[in-house]
């Protein structure tokens, strides 16, 4: 299965967000933290800034929405043109109704899970959603450690993936990184979101290339 590289732009410079799109240009898309101090004890950016970032970016966007309330939210990131956009399962109060809207509005419908959020309700709904997101670190900040704990629910959802025969694909994100990235995909993911790694890189379509072979290896 192909890797996906999708860099995270929370590591990016908020004051050249244009600018820093332009410099993932290699990756597959470019991942968009949504966080509204309220899911998470952190603030970054909403909608008026996204539906900009929209129109600019080289490369698709996938919206990983940290917020509380996303069945009201979520739909207009899928408006402003998000390629994907994910949901936490711990905010969502109708993940169904809200990944059937989410893919009307012709985006991938993602549902994201904190590393103490388990997958196992969410095995029978495979064929509503395109994307499982398992979160390897708790959601809220870069550059935060990989939760080795959090491997066998990457597992597990990838063998159930299999075993649907669906095209559900399995994102990881939170310390992704050259030295954790091979295990990630080992246990089945196969889209890699990484902040600190990549911007943090003296070369960064370099980084991006070196990230997408481990994960393919
Ligand atoms: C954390 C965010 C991540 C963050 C990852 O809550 O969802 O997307 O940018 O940053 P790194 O790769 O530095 O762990
Ligand atoms: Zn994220």
């Amino acid at each position: 299965m192909a890797a996906l590289i999708a860099p995270s732009i929370l590591s990016a410079d908020f004051a050249n967000l244009e600018r820093d799109l332009g410099r993932i240009a290699d990756a597959d898309y470019a991942h968009v933290d949504v966080m509204d101090n309220h899911f998470v004890p952190n603030l970054t950016l909403g909608l008026p800034i996204f539906e900009r970032l929209a129109k600019v970016s080289p490369i698709p966007l996938d919206a990983h929405l940290m917020i509380e309330n996303p069945d009201r939210w979520a739909p207009a990131f899928a408006e402003a043109g998000a390629a994907s956009v994910t949901f936490h399962a711990e905010a969502a109060q109708a993940p169904v109704r809200l990944a059937r809207e989410l893919r009307k509005l012709g985006a991938r419908a993602g549902v994201a899970l904190r590393p103490a959020t388990p997958v196992e309700p969410y095995l029978d709904l495979l064929a509503e959603i395109d994307m499982i997101l398992v979160m390897t670190v708790e959601p809220g900040f870069g550059g935060q450690s990989f939760i080795e704990g959090t491997l066998p629910k990457i597992r597990r959802a990838r063998e159930a993936v299999s075993e649907s025969g669906l095209d559900v694909w399995i994102q990881v994100d939170g310390g992704v990184s050259r030295d954790t990235i091979e295990r990630a995909a080992d246990a089945g993911a196969n889209v890699f979101v990484a902040g600190s790694a990549v911007y943090g890189a003296e070369d960064i379509p370099a980084e991006i290339a070196t990230l997408r072979e481990l994960a393919a290896e």
